[in-house]
């Protein structure tokens, strides 16, 4: 074996800074801002998302990062990025054992050094995968695909605000089956194998399964994905999320169910991300429909961002249909016009860390709910104003020599809290050189930690996580926490 050592410690980036005025407002126990349209409008995408606390991303191709006219509008309008190609089994792992990061760094240093957010795509996937893992089966792809997940998971730990960990396991059509590929051969756990690693590799990712035509409340393959949710949930398996690609075309197009969907996932105790959002068509047909999916999106809490698969028309993998937000001049289409003004409407904020819900799931036959319309407005704001009471702990400790990452649970009393902040005292020696799903103020002495836009909300005994780089020894730190 000649890879790579994953574990050899990096240098991790900011994780997204994604709303300081909500910040602000969170940890001063004002989220009631939320709760009320944005009262001025804002002028790009991220900027218009990030006022309800989610993000607004882009798929981004490495190679493209040369062009001005991309990246302008990259840095402009979005903050959050999703490696397009660069982090897929074929790019990362091309010969077994050696490890290739080179490009998915490209673009993931892009992102951090100008505190946007970047999503994992993807750990395993019967599609990209290189040609030494295309032509195995069984027992050893089955460890092959558990140390690629590790591998790039633990590389990447810290930089990652979402992981598609499994990528497109369901077949289309009626059947509501597994999709037949070399990794569901291994045996139908390996789903779940897969997420377990993700988890013990990159504890403070959100673990997502990700897929395209789930978006219809009534096809057959949006129940099947509902219900590996529903089952992983209730077997405690790892899982934080799920991503809707919303591929929008003819042969698949948004569906007036839509809301439902998000919801009916959402009520699972994860969140819902719309990770692969392009819409075939032009004109005002193209920009109502752009408009649908984010009022849709902003409707269920839980939704928590929404990505467009790349940024021009022309960037798009399926150019043929127009389906993004700029011309290839990089000119506004209307359909962008539309979503920014949707987004300057408001929402509902994700309450990222809210519990699963505690009554009984629904029975595991249900059908489809064809007749239901969708919720029409936002539910409130489920948690009460917390007790000031929240306990910390550091969890882990990486420690090398010159520098160590550490990993803290933050967990709430016997109430929920609204915001929360966490106190350490660093050793003698020790700074902070970033974190990660939470604020540092100060960077040696007292540090205080105090919680990210989508994590200041934590359900009576729930707990969240959040993580920091440092340089010197960690040490010896003893967290403790304050909540609003
Ligand atoms: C696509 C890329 O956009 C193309 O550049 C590449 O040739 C093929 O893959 N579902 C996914 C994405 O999860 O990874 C796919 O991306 C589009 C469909």
């Amino acid at each position: 074996m000649t890879h790579q050592s994953a574990s050899r410690p990096r240098r991790r980036g900011p994780r997204a800074a994604l709303a300081s005025a909500a910040v602000v407002a969170l940890a001063a126990g004002t989220s009631l801002l939320y709760a009320t349209s944005a009262s001025a409008a804002e002028s790009t995408l991220g900027a218009a998302a990030e006022q309800s606390g989610r993000y607004f991303g882009a798929a981004v191709a490495a190679n493209k990062l040369s062009d001005s006219t991309y990246v302008n509008i990259l840095n402009r309008e979005f903050n959050s990025v999703t490696a397009e190609n660069e982090m897929k089994l074929d790019a990362t792992e091309p010969q077994q054992g050696q490890f290739n990061f080179s490009n998915g760094d490209r673009i993931v240093n892009h992102a951090i050094s100008r505190g946007m957010a970047v999503r994992g795509h993807t750990l395993a996937w019967h599609s990209q995968q290189p040609g030494w893992m295309r032509q195995m089966e069984g027992a050893p792809l089955r460890q092959a695909m558990l140390n690629h997940v590790t591998q790039v998971a633990s590389y990447y730990r810290g930089k990652i605000h979402s992981w598609d960990v499994v990528n497109e396991a369901f077949a289309d059509g009626g059947s509501g089956a597994r999709r037949d590929s070399n990794l569901q051969r291994t045996g139908n756990d390996w789903i779940e194998a897969a997420f377990r690693a993700a988890r013990a590799a990159d504890p403070g990712a959100k673990l997502c399964y990700n897929d395209y035509n789930i978006d219809n409340w009534s096809w057959a393959k949006t129940q099947a994905a509902y219900n590996l949710v529903r089952d992983f949930k209730q077997r405690g398996v790892p899982i934080d999320c799920v991503g809707l690609q919303s591929h929008f075309n003819s042969g698949s197009p948004y569906p007036s169910n839509y809301r439902t969907t998000l919801s009916s996932f959402a009520a699972l105790g994860v969140d819902v991300q719309i990770t692969e959002l392009d819409i075939e068509g032009s004109g005002s047909s193209q920009a109502n429909t752009y408009r649908n999916v984010v009022q849709d999106c902003l409707a269920v809490s839980r939704c928590t961002g929404i990505t467009t698969w790349g940024i021009r028309d022309c960037d798009s993998w399926r150019s043929g249909g127009t389906p993004l937000l700029f011309e290839c001049n990089g000119n506004k289409k209307q359909a962008y016009h539309s979503t920014l003004s949707a987004l300057n409407a408001g929402g509902t904020p994700p309450p990222t860390t809210a519990p699963p819900p505690t009554t009984a799931p629904p029975p595991t036959t249900a059908p489809p709910p064809t007749t239901a319309p969708p919720p029409t407005t936002a539910p409130p704001p489920s948690q009460p104003p917390g007790d000031g009471n929240c306990s910390a702990a550091v969890i882990s400790l990486d420690q090398w020599s010159g520098g160590f990452v550490a990993n803290v649970r933050v967990t709430a009393g016997s109430a929920s809290t609204s915001s929360w902040t966490v106190t350490m005292t660093l050793p003698s020696g020790a700074a902070v050189t970033n974190a990660w799903n939470s604020q540092a103020s100060g960077s040696t002495g007292t540090v205080r930690f105090s919680n990210a836009p989508w994590n200041g909300q934590i359900g009576a005994g729930q707990s969240t996580q959040f993580g920091f780089q440092g340089t010197g020894t960690g040490s010896g730190m003893t967290p403790t926490c304050s909540a609003g």
